[in-house]
Protein backbone atom coordinates (compact mmCIF):
# COMPACT_ATOMS: atom_id res chain seq x y z
CA UNK A 1 0.00 0.00 0.00
CA UNK A 2 1.82 3.34 -0.72
CA UNK A 3 1.05 5.04 1.63
CA UNK A 4 2.85 2.29 4.66
CA UNK A 5 6.39 2.53 2.56
CA UNK A 6 9.38 3.31 5.37
CA UNK A 7 12.53 3.20 4.26
CA UNK A 8 15.48 3.42 6.10
CA UNK A 9 18.40 5.15 4.51
CA UNK A 10 22.07 4.07 5.72
CA UNK A 11 24.92 6.39 4.42
CA UNK A 12 28.64 5.28 4.84
CA UNK A 13 29.48 7.83 7.29
CA UNK A 14 31.98 10.28 5.47
CA UNK A 15 31.02 13.57 3.62
CA UNK A 16 30.43 12.76 0.29
CA UNK A 17 28.55 10.00 1.22
CA UNK A 18 26.21 11.40 3.27
CA UNK A 19 25.25 14.66 0.95
CA UNK A 20 23.92 13.29 -1.99
CA UNK A 21 22.25 9.94 0.35
CA UNK A 22 20.30 13.38 2.34
CA UNK A 23 19.43 14.87 -0.97
CA UNK A 24 17.57 10.81 -1.79
CA UNK A 25 15.96 10.83 1.51
CA UNK A 26 14.89 14.38 0.93
CA UNK A 27 13.64 13.01 -2.51
CA UNK A 28 11.71 9.80 -0.73
CA UNK A 29 9.94 12.07 1.53
CA UNK A 30 9.12 14.37 -0.58
CA UNK A 31 7.24 11.84 -2.95
CA UNK A 32 5.51 10.73 0.20
CA UNK A 33 7.48 8.08 1.48
CA UNK A 34 8.66 7.64 5.17
CA UNK A 35 12.18 8.04 5.91
CA UNK A 36 14.52 6.78 8.71
CA UNK A 37 18.12 8.20 8.12
CA UNK A 38 20.65 6.70 9.89
CA UNK A 39 23.85 8.27 10.94
CA UNK A 40 26.39 7.19 13.11
CA UNK A 41 26.26 8.92 16.72
CA UNK A 42 29.66 10.49 16.22
CA UNK A 43 28.30 12.13 12.95
CA UNK A 44 25.12 13.12 14.60
CA UNK A 45 27.10 14.69 17.20
CA UNK A 46 28.85 17.04 14.80
CA UNK A 47 25.75 17.94 12.88
CA UNK A 48 24.16 19.14 16.07
CA UNK A 49 22.73 22.32 15.45
CA UNK A 50 23.18 21.96 11.60
CA UNK A 51 20.16 23.13 9.51
CA UNK A 52 20.16 19.00 8.14
CA UNK A 53 19.86 18.11 12.00
CA UNK A 54 16.59 19.61 11.98
CA UNK A 55 14.24 17.49 9.14
CA UNK A 56 13.32 19.21 5.99
CA UNK A 57 10.38 17.19 5.90
CA UNK A 58 7.89 15.75 8.42
CA UNK A 59 8.41 12.31 6.98
CA UNK A 60 12.12 12.62 7.23
CA UNK A 61 13.65 11.59 10.66
CA UNK A 62 17.37 11.28 11.92
CA UNK A 63 18.62 8.04 14.36
CA UNK A 64 21.94 6.76 14.85
CA UNK A 65 24.38 3.78 15.78
CA UNK A 66 27.58 4.18 17.07
CA UNK A 67 30.69 3.57 15.09
CA UNK A 68 32.83 1.84 17.76
CA UNK A 69 35.69 4.59 17.76
CA UNK A 70 36.67 7.09 20.42
CA UNK A 71 35.02 10.54 19.14
CA UNK A 72 38.37 11.99 18.70
CA UNK A 73 39.50 9.09 16.23
CA UNK A 74 40.50 11.23 13.18
CA UNK A 75 38.60 9.04 10.85
CA UNK A 76 40.77 10.14 7.73
CA UNK A 77 41.69 8.91 4.50
CA UNK A 78 44.05 6.31 6.19
CA UNK A 79 41.89 5.01 8.52
CA UNK A 80 39.43 3.87 6.35
CA UNK A 81 39.92 0.34 6.36
CA UNK A 82 39.70 0.78 10.40
CA UNK A 83 36.50 2.45 10.57
CA UNK A 84 34.90 -0.09 7.98
CA UNK A 85 36.50 -2.82 10.39
CA UNK A 86 35.08 -0.79 13.52
CA UNK A 87 31.47 -0.58 11.93
CA UNK A 88 31.31 -4.43 11.06
CA UNK A 89 31.81 -5.02 14.94
CA UNK A 90 29.98 -2.70 17.04
CA UNK A 91 27.40 -1.12 14.39
CA UNK A 92 26.17 -4.13 12.78
CA UNK A 93 24.50 -5.53 16.01
CA UNK A 94 23.24 -1.92 17.06
CA UNK A 95 21.75 -1.57 13.24
CA UNK A 96 20.15 -5.12 13.45
CA UNK A 97 18.28 -4.16 16.71
CA UNK A 98 17.00 -1.18 15.60
CA UNK A 99 15.95 -3.01 12.14
CA UNK A 100 14.58 -5.30 13.16
CA UNK A 101 12.42 -3.37 16.11
CA UNK A 102 11.66 -0.68 13.41
CA UNK A 103 10.36 -3.30 10.69
CA UNK A 104 8.34 -4.96 13.38
CA UNK A 105 4.35 -4.70 12.94
CA UNK A 106 4.05 -4.46 16.58
CA UNK A 107 6.03 -0.90 16.44
CA UNK A 108 4.13 0.08 13.80
CA UNK A 109 3.33 3.88 13.67
CA UNK A 110 5.68 5.01 16.44
CA UNK A 111 6.07 9.12 16.26
CA UNK A 112 3.46 8.37 12.87
CA UNK A 113 6.04 6.55 11.23
CA UNK A 114 4.75 2.77 9.83
CA UNK A 115 7.20 0.07 9.81
CA UNK A 116 10.55 -0.12 8.23
CA UNK A 117 9.32 -1.92 4.68
CA UNK A 118 12.73 -1.07 2.77
CA UNK A 119 16.45 -0.44 3.21
CA UNK A 120 19.03 1.45 0.80
CA UNK A 121 22.23 1.06 2.23
CA UNK A 122 25.27 2.27 0.95
CA UNK A 123 27.09 -0.03 -1.33
CA UNK A 124 30.38 0.28 0.44
CA UNK A 125 28.29 -1.43 3.41
CA UNK A 126 27.22 -5.08 2.10
CA UNK A 127 26.60 -6.29 5.70
CA UNK A 128 23.50 -3.55 5.76
CA UNK A 129 22.01 -5.37 2.84
CA UNK A 130 22.89 -9.13 4.11
CA UNK A 131 21.31 -8.22 7.94
CA UNK A 132 18.21 -6.47 6.37
CA UNK A 133 17.53 -9.93 3.77
CA UNK A 134 18.05 -11.69 6.39
CA UNK A 135 15.09 -10.18 9.07
CA UNK A 136 13.18 -10.03 5.68
CA UNK A 137 13.66 -6.63 4.90
CA UNK A 138 13.81 -5.87 1.14
CA UNK A 139 16.64 -3.82 0.37
CA UNK A 140 18.75 -1.80 -2.41
CA UNK A 141 22.52 -0.75 -2.50
CA UNK A 142 23.58 3.21 -3.19
CA UNK A 143 26.52 3.37 -4.96
CA UNK A 144 27.65 7.39 -4.38
CA UNK A 145 30.15 7.20 -6.71
CA UNK A 146 29.68 7.51 -10.99
CA UNK A 147 28.38 4.50 -12.95
CA UNK A 148 32.00 4.67 -14.99
CA UNK A 149 33.73 3.83 -11.27
CA UNK A 150 31.62 1.27 -10.65
CA UNK A 151 31.92 -0.38 -13.81
CA UNK A 152 35.85 0.06 -13.71
CA UNK A 153 35.61 -1.83 -10.02
CA UNK A 154 33.69 -4.41 -11.93
CA UNK A 155 36.08 -5.24 -14.56
CA UNK A 156 38.91 -5.60 -12.37
CA UNK A 157 38.56 -9.71 -11.63
CA UNK A 158 38.16 -9.61 -15.85
CA UNK A 159 41.63 -7.56 -15.83
CA UNK A 160 43.54 -9.79 -12.91
CA UNK A 161 41.99 -12.75 -15.49
CA UNK A 162 43.11 -10.64 -18.68
CA UNK A 163 46.68 -10.17 -17.02
CA UNK A 164 45.74 -6.15 -17.75
CA UNK A 165 46.60 -5.99 -13.61
CA UNK A 166 48.73 -5.50 -11.42
CA UNK A 167 50.52 -3.23 -13.82
CA UNK A 168 54.03 -3.77 -14.40
CA UNK A 169 56.38 -3.35 -11.46
CA UNK A 170 58.92 -0.38 -12.05
CA UNK A 171 58.52 2.64 -11.25
CA UNK A 172 55.01 3.93 -12.62
CA UNK A 173 55.95 3.35 -16.49
CA UNK A 174 53.62 2.39 -18.65
CA UNK A 175 50.58 4.36 -16.97
CA UNK A 176 49.53 5.72 -20.56
CA UNK A 177 49.57 2.41 -21.84
CA UNK A 178 45.61 2.09 -22.61
CA UNK A 179 43.20 -0.31 -20.81
CA UNK A 180 41.65 -3.07 -22.35
CA UNK A 181 38.35 -4.66 -20.63
CA UNK A 182 36.71 -2.06 -19.25
CA UNK A 183 33.59 -2.13 -22.05
CA UNK A 184 32.73 1.58 -23.77
CA UNK A 185 36.34 3.28 -22.23
CA UNK A 186 37.98 2.15 -25.55
CA UNK A 187 40.18 4.78 -27.04
CA UNK A 188 40.48 6.93 -24.10
CA UNK A 189 40.90 4.73 -20.56
CA UNK A 190 44.73 4.47 -20.23
CA UNK A 191 46.01 2.51 -16.64
CA UNK A 192 46.63 5.71 -15.06
CA UNK A 193 42.61 6.47 -15.43
CA UNK A 194 42.24 3.54 -12.83
CA UNK A 195 41.74 3.75 -9.19
CA UNK A 196 44.79 4.67 -7.80
CA UNK A 197 44.65 1.40 -6.15
CA UNK A 198 45.34 -0.37 -8.86
CA UNK A 199 48.93 1.32 -9.31
CA UNK A 200 49.54 -0.42 -5.71
CA UNK A 201 50.82 -3.80 -4.88
CA UNK A 202 50.28 -5.64 -1.43
CA UNK A 203 54.26 -5.24 -0.62
CA UNK A 204 56.92 -7.85 -1.71
CA UNK A 205 53.77 -9.30 -3.78
CA UNK A 206 52.18 -9.73 -7.20
CA UNK A 207 48.55 -9.40 -5.24
CA UNK A 208 46.75 -5.87 -5.57
CA UNK A 209 46.13 -4.01 -2.96
CA UNK A 210 43.35 -4.39 0.31
CA UNK A 211 41.55 -1.60 -0.37
CA UNK A 212 41.15 -2.14 -3.88
CA UNK A 213 40.10 -5.78 -3.25
CA UNK A 214 37.64 -4.57 -0.80
CA UNK A 215 36.29 -2.12 -3.07
CA UNK A 216 36.12 -4.50 -5.42
CA UNK A 217 34.38 -7.57 -3.16
CA UNK A 218 32.08 -4.64 -1.96
CA UNK A 219 31.35 -4.03 -5.91
CA UNK A 220 30.44 -7.81 -6.54
CA UNK A 221 27.98 -7.80 -3.43
CA UNK A 222 25.97 -5.09 -4.31
CA UNK A 223 24.57 -7.63 -7.24
CA UNK A 224 22.99 -8.80 -4.33
CA UNK A 225 20.50 -6.12 -3.70
CA UNK A 226 17.31 -5.79 -5.21
CA UNK A 227 18.46 -2.92 -7.15
CA UNK A 228 21.32 -0.67 -7.64
CA UNK A 229 20.97 3.07 -7.40
CA UNK A 230 23.27 5.68 -9.04
CA UNK A 231 23.58 9.27 -8.70
CA UNK A 232 24.06 9.95 -12.17
CA UNK A 233 22.15 10.74 -15.39
CA UNK A 234 21.62 8.80 -18.44
CA UNK A 235 22.98 11.26 -20.45
CA UNK A 236 26.62 11.66 -19.01
CA UNK A 237 26.76 8.34 -18.37
CA UNK A 238 24.84 6.26 -21.16
CA UNK A 239 27.58 3.61 -21.85
CA UNK A 240 28.44 2.71 -18.52
CA UNK A 241 25.07 2.77 -17.65
CA UNK A 242 24.10 -0.14 -20.09
CA UNK A 243 27.11 -2.09 -19.61
CA UNK A 244 26.49 -2.37 -15.84
CA UNK A 245 22.36 -3.21 -16.53
CA UNK A 246 23.41 -7.05 -17.13
CA UNK A 247 24.94 -7.39 -13.79
CA UNK A 248 22.22 -6.40 -11.48
CA UNK A 249 18.70 -6.86 -10.92
CA UNK A 250 17.45 -3.35 -11.59
CA UNK A 251 19.48 -0.45 -12.19
CA UNK A 252 18.24 3.25 -11.34
CA UNK A 253 20.20 6.17 -12.53
CA UNK A 254 18.82 9.38 -10.38
CA UNK A 255 20.77 12.62 -10.64
CA UNK A 256 22.36 14.20 -10.03
CA UNK A 257 20.32 14.76 -6.94
CA UNK A 258 21.48 17.95 -5.18
CA UNK A 259 19.86 19.64 -8.28
CA UNK A 260 16.85 17.41 -8.04
CA UNK A 261 16.38 17.49 -4.15
CA UNK A 262 18.00 20.55 -2.28
CA UNK A 263 18.09 20.50 1.02
CA UNK A 264 19.34 22.19 3.98
CA UNK A 265 23.58 21.60 4.32
CA UNK A 266 24.92 18.22 5.70
CA UNK A 267 27.89 19.31 6.22
CA UNK A 268 30.14 17.64 9.03
CA UNK A 269 32.69 20.81 8.94
CA UNK A 270 30.77 24.62 9.82
CA UNK A 271 30.64 26.11 6.61
CA UNK A 272 32.40 29.66 6.34
CA UNK A 273 29.32 32.11 4.71
CA UNK A 274 32.19 34.97 4.69
CA UNK A 275 33.60 33.94 1.24
CA UNK A 276 29.99 34.84 -0.31
CA UNK A 277 30.38 38.26 0.54
CA UNK A 278 34.05 37.97 -1.08
CA UNK A 279 32.84 36.39 -4.36
CA UNK A 280 30.81 39.47 -4.64
CA UNK A 281 32.76 41.72 -4.56
CA UNK A 282 34.92 40.01 -7.77
CA UNK A 283 34.31 40.66 -11.40
CA UNK A 284 32.20 38.20 -13.12
CA UNK A 285 33.89 34.63 -13.86
CA UNK A 286 37.14 35.78 -12.66
CA UNK A 287 37.99 33.46 -9.20
CA UNK A 288 39.32 30.21 -9.53
CA UNK A 289 37.88 28.32 -6.64
CA UNK A 290 39.67 25.82 -4.90
CA UNK A 291 38.51 22.81 -3.18
CA UNK A 292 39.98 19.01 -3.07
CA UNK A 293 36.78 17.57 -1.21
CA UNK A 294 36.08 15.81 2.50
CA UNK A 295 39.49 13.62 2.86
CA UNK A 296 42.16 14.63 0.16
CA UNK A 297 45.45 15.37 1.84
CA UNK A 298 48.67 17.21 0.25
CA UNK A 299 51.98 17.36 1.72
CA UNK A 300 54.03 20.80 2.01
CA UNK A 301 55.35 20.53 -0.94
CA UNK A 302 52.02 19.92 -3.19
CA UNK A 303 50.26 23.15 -1.28
CA UNK A 304 53.93 24.71 -1.96
CA UNK A 305 53.16 24.17 -6.09
CA UNK A 306 49.60 24.74 -5.77
CA UNK A 307 49.94 28.17 -4.05
CA UNK A 308 52.77 29.36 -6.41
CA UNK A 309 50.96 28.87 -9.84
CA UNK A 310 47.96 29.85 -8.46
CA UNK A 311 49.44 33.07 -7.90
CA UNK A 312 51.25 33.08 -10.69
CA UNK A 313 47.96 32.61 -12.99
CA UNK A 314 46.82 35.90 -11.88
CA UNK A 315 43.39 34.98 -11.21
CA UNK A 316 41.53 35.87 -7.10
CA UNK A 317 41.21 32.41 -5.57
CA UNK A 318 38.88 31.05 -3.37
CA UNK A 319 40.96 27.69 -1.83
CA UNK A 320 39.33 25.44 0.75
CA UNK A 321 41.68 24.28 3.01
CA UNK A 322 40.77 22.17 5.90
CA UNK A 323 42.36 22.06 8.86
CA UNK A 324 43.59 18.33 8.45
CA UNK A 325 44.71 18.76 4.77
CA UNK A 326 48.06 19.95 4.94
CA UNK A 327 51.05 18.32 6.59
CA UNK A 328 51.25 21.86 8.82
CA UNK A 329 49.45 24.16 10.98
CA UNK A 330 46.97 25.99 9.87
CA UNK A 331 48.34 29.09 11.47
CA UNK A 332 51.84 28.24 8.64
CA UNK A 333 49.51 27.77 5.67
CA UNK A 334 47.41 31.12 6.36
CA UNK A 335 50.95 32.74 6.95
CA UNK A 336 52.27 31.30 3.49
CA UNK A 337 49.34 32.48 1.17
CA UNK A 338 49.86 35.92 2.88
CA UNK A 339 53.08 35.94 2.05
CA UNK A 340 52.92 34.67 -1.47
CA UNK A 341 49.80 36.95 -2.39
CA UNK A 342 51.58 40.38 -0.65
CA UNK A 343 48.72 40.38 2.14
CA UNK A 344 46.41 41.02 -0.97
CA UNK A 345 42.96 40.21 -1.99
CA UNK A 346 44.13 38.16 -4.36
CA UNK A 347 43.34 34.50 -2.05
CA UNK A 348 40.80 34.11 0.40
CA UNK A 349 40.81 30.61 2.36
CA UNK A 350 38.33 28.71 4.13
CA UNK A 351 37.94 25.85 6.14
CA UNK A 352 35.24 25.10 4.62
CA UNK A 353 33.03 26.54 1.56
CA UNK A 354 29.06 26.08 1.08
CA UNK A 355 30.51 24.71 -2.23
CA UNK A 356 26.95 24.55 -4.03
CA UNK A 357 26.37 28.52 -3.41
CA UNK A 358 29.36 29.04 -4.34
CA UNK A 359 29.40 27.30 -7.38
CA UNK A 360 26.95 28.83 -9.12
CA UNK A 361 27.92 32.43 -7.92
CA UNK A 362 28.73 34.49 -10.98
CA UNK A 363 31.96 35.21 -9.83
CA UNK A 364 33.56 31.83 -10.32
CA UNK A 365 35.07 31.20 -13.39
CA UNK A 366 36.20 27.70 -12.43
CA UNK A 367 37.32 25.14 -10.38
CA UNK A 368 40.16 23.50 -8.89
CA UNK A 369 38.67 19.93 -7.57
CA UNK A 370 40.03 16.54 -7.14
CA UNK A 371 36.84 15.55 -8.82
CA UNK A 372 35.24 13.40 -6.07
CA UNK A 373 31.45 12.41 -7.82
CA UNK A 374 29.81 15.06 -5.82
CA UNK A 375 31.96 17.95 -6.63
CA UNK A 376 32.02 16.98 -10.26
CA UNK A 377 28.44 16.66 -10.55
CA UNK A 378 28.10 20.31 -9.00
CA UNK A 379 29.90 21.96 -11.48
CA UNK A 380 28.48 20.11 -14.34
CA UNK A 381 25.14 21.74 -13.17
CA UNK A 382 26.56 24.94 -13.16
CA UNK A 383 28.38 24.65 -16.44
CA UNK A 384 31.81 25.21 -14.78
CA UNK A 385 34.74 24.47 -16.41
CA UNK A 386 36.82 22.22 -14.00
CA UNK A 387 40.50 21.49 -13.53
CA UNK A 388 40.81 18.25 -12.17
CA UNK A 389 43.63 16.66 -9.91
CA UNK A 390 42.47 13.68 -8.76
CA UNK A 391 43.43 12.36 -5.42
CA UNK A 392 42.30 8.38 -4.90
CA UNK A 393 39.77 5.84 -5.59
CA UNK A 394 36.72 6.89 -8.20
CA UNK A 395 38.36 10.23 -8.77
CA UNK A 396 41.21 9.49 -10.90
CA UNK A 397 38.50 8.07 -13.88
CA UNK A 398 36.55 10.73 -12.86
CA UNK A 399 38.63 12.85 -14.39
CA UNK A 400 39.31 11.67 -17.29
CA UNK A 401 35.58 11.92 -18.55
CA UNK A 402 36.02 15.73 -17.70
CA UNK A 403 39.26 16.20 -20.04
CA UNK A 404 38.28 13.48 -22.58
CA UNK A 405 35.01 12.57 -22.82
CA UNK A 406 32.71 15.54 -22.13
CA UNK A 407 35.55 18.40 -22.13
CA UNK A 408 34.16 20.41 -19.83
CA UNK A 409 37.59 20.82 -17.92
CA UNK A 410 41.18 20.16 -18.36
CA UNK A 411 42.89 16.63 -16.23
CA UNK A 412 46.04 17.54 -14.55
CA UNK A 413 46.57 14.04 -12.78
CA UNK A 414 49.36 13.32 -11.10
CA UNK A 415 51.22 16.59 -11.47
CA UNK A 416 51.23 19.82 -9.21
CA UNK A 417 54.07 21.81 -10.59
CA UNK A 418 53.38 25.14 -10.09
CA UNK A 419 53.87 25.85 -14.30
CA UNK A 420 51.48 22.78 -14.56
CA UNK A 421 48.81 25.14 -12.45
CA UNK A 422 49.33 28.08 -14.03
CA UNK A 423 48.78 26.82 -17.60
CA UNK A 424 45.88 24.72 -16.91
CA UNK A 425 44.13 27.03 -14.79
CA UNK A 426 44.87 29.79 -16.79
CA UNK A 427 43.48 27.73 -20.03
CA UNK A 428 40.35 26.19 -18.09
CA UNK A 429 40.00 30.14 -17.15
CA UNK A 430 40.04 30.98 -20.99
CA UNK A 431 39.19 28.72 -23.40
CA UNK A 432 36.14 29.16 -25.28
CA UNK A 433 35.40 25.58 -26.13
CA UNK A 434 35.69 24.37 -22.45
CA UNK A 435 33.18 26.85 -21.34
CA UNK A 436 31.16 26.16 -24.31
CA UNK A 437 31.07 22.23 -23.80
CA UNK A 438 30.87 22.91 -19.83
CA UNK A 439 27.63 24.72 -20.60
CA UNK A 440 26.02 22.74 -23.06
CA UNK A 441 26.96 19.61 -20.45
CA UNK A 442 24.79 21.79 -17.48
CA UNK A 443 21.92 22.10 -20.27
CA UNK A 444 22.21 18.28 -21.46
CA UNK A 445 21.63 17.63 -17.25
CA UNK A 446 19.41 19.54 -16.61
CA UNK A 447 17.03 17.98 -18.90
CA UNK A 448 17.43 15.05 -17.39
CA UNK A 449 16.39 16.17 -14.25
CA UNK A 450 12.95 18.40 -15.73
CA UNK A 451 10.13 16.78 -15.37
CA UNK A 452 9.57 13.47 -18.01
CA UNK A 453 13.94 13.84 -18.79
CA UNK A 454 15.08 10.39 -17.79
CA UNK A 455 16.75 11.23 -14.10
CA UNK A 456 13.24 11.99 -12.82
CA UNK A 457 11.45 9.50 -14.47
CA UNK A 458 13.93 7.03 -13.22
CA UNK A 459 13.17 8.41 -9.65
CA UNK A 460 9.47 7.76 -10.28
CA UNK A 461 10.17 4.43 -11.20
CA UNK A 462 12.42 4.17 -8.15
CA UNK A 463 9.75 5.89 -5.97
CA UNK A 464 6.82 2.87 -7.34
CA UNK A 465 9.54 0.00 -6.89
CA UNK A 466 9.22 0.65 -3.28
CA UNK A 467 6.33 0.86 -2.67
CA UNK A 468 5.44 -1.85 -4.05
CA UNK A 469 4.75 -4.83 -1.21
CA UNK A 470 7.69 -7.28 -0.87
CA UNK A 471 9.30 -5.47 -3.84
C1 LIG B 1 34.81 10.88 -2.08
C2 LIG B 1 34.69 10.38 -3.54
O1 LIG B 1 35.66 10.83 -4.39
C3 LIG B 1 33.33 10.50 -4.08
O2 LIG B 1 33.26 10.32 -5.46
C4 LIG B 1 32.58 9.46 -3.36
O3 LIG B 1 31.29 9.33 -3.84
C5 LIG B 1 32.59 9.89 -1.90
O4 LIG B 1 33.92 10.00 -1.40
P1 LIG B 1 34.83 13.52 -1.27
O5 LIG B 1 36.27 13.76 -1.11
O6 LIG B 1 33.99 13.74 -0.08
O7 LIG B 1 34.36 12.16 -1.88
O8 LIG B 1 34.38 14.48 -2.48
P2 LIG B 1 32.98 14.76 -3.14
O9 LIG B 1 32.31 13.54 -3.64
O10 LIG B 1 33.22 15.81 -4.13
O11 LIG B 1 32.09 15.31 -1.93
C6 LIG B 1 32.44 16.43 -1.20
C7 LIG B 1 31.17 17.16 -0.81
O12 LIG B 1 31.50 18.12 0.18
C8 LIG B 1 30.52 17.88 -1.96
O13 LIG B 1 29.12 17.70 -1.92
C9 LIG B 1 30.86 19.34 -1.70
O14 LIG B 1 29.86 20.25 -2.12
C10 LIG B 1 31.00 19.37 -0.21
N1 LIG B 1 31.94 20.43 0.19
C11 LIG B 1 33.27 20.31 -0.11
C12 LIG B 1 31.46 21.52 0.85
O15 LIG B 1 30.25 21.64 1.10
N2 LIG B 1 32.33 22.48 1.22
C13 LIG B 1 33.65 22.41 0.97
O16 LIG B 1 34.38 23.33 1.36
C14 LIG B 1 34.14 21.29 0.28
Amino acid sequence: MAAAAHVLVLPWPLQGHINCMLYFATGLAGAGVHVTFLHTEHNLRRLAGAPSSAAASPRLRFLSVPDGLPDDHPRSVDSLLELAASMLATSTGAYRSLLSSLSSASDAVVGGFPPVTCVVADGLMAWAIDIAEELGVPSLAFRTASACSFLAYLSVPDLLESGELPFPAGGGGGLDEPVRGVPGTEGFLRRRDLPIQCRRRRSDSDDVDPMLRTLVDLTVQSRKARALILNTAASLEHAALAHIAPHMRDVFAIGPLHAMHPTPSGSLWREDDGCMAWLDAQADMSVVYVSLGSLAVISHEQFAEFLSGLVAAGYPFLWVLRPDMVGVSQATVLQEVARATGNGEQARVVAWAPQRDVLRHRAVGCFLTHAGWNSTLEAVVEGVPMVCWPFFADQQINSRFVGAVWRNGLDMKDVCEREAVERTVREAMESDEIRRSAEALAQQVKRDIAAGGSSATEFQRLVGFIREPGI
